[in-house]
């Protein structure tokens, strides 16, 4: 039986009725037409649905959507601030860290999060963080670059130097 469900994505409120045990992932793309959220394998084991909850990154398809009531949801149409990309998206086009593309939503999610809790990590923190993105394409060199050119970015503003 459908439930309303009461949504907090990408800063903006908003209601869906559903089944409440559709994976957010769905809701996401078919409901709120939020696409960049990919859909991999459904399983919870490429984290290319990866959207962050609460600050916190989560598989899209395997919350159901009425876990996801009354939390702060940000997709990657929601990461940009302040009318400019997010850093990390600025550093993802700086290093060319994408071939077909598929994965570098969750991958910029993903890293989003890791910066925000630590602000500079080491390469092994970086690689062992992000071990659950798989890309298909191997562009694994160039995203943990992507990730090393954000926090340093990151490091430069916090000094005032950017
Ligand atoms: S689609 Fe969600 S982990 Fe693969
Ligand atoms: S860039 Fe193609 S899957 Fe990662």
């Amino acid at each position: 039986m459908d439930v309303t469900v009461d949504l907090n994505v990408n800063g903006r409120s908003t209601t869906v009725t559903t089944d409440p045990d559709r994976p957010l992932l769905d809701v996401l793309r078919e409901d709120l037409g939020l696409t960049g959220t990919k859909y991999g394998c459904g399983e919870g084991q490429c984290r290319t649905c990866t959207v962050l909850v609460d600050g916190r990154p989560v598989t899209s398809c395997l919350m159901t959507v009425s876990r996801a009531a009354g939390r702060k949801i940000v997709t990657i149409e929601g990461l940009a601030r302040e009318g400019g990309l997010h850093p990390v998206q600025e550093a993802f086009l700086s290093e060319g860290a994408m071939q077909c593309g598929y994965c570098v939503p969750g991958m910029i999610l993903n890293a989003a999060a890791l910066l925000e809790t630590n602000p500079d990590p080491s390469d092994e923190q970086i690689v062992e963080w992000m071990n659950g993105n798989l890309c298909r394409c191997c562009g694994y060199p160039k995203i943990v670059a992507a990730v090393r050119r954000a926090a340093a970015a990151g490091a430069l503003s916090r000094r005032g130097e950017r």
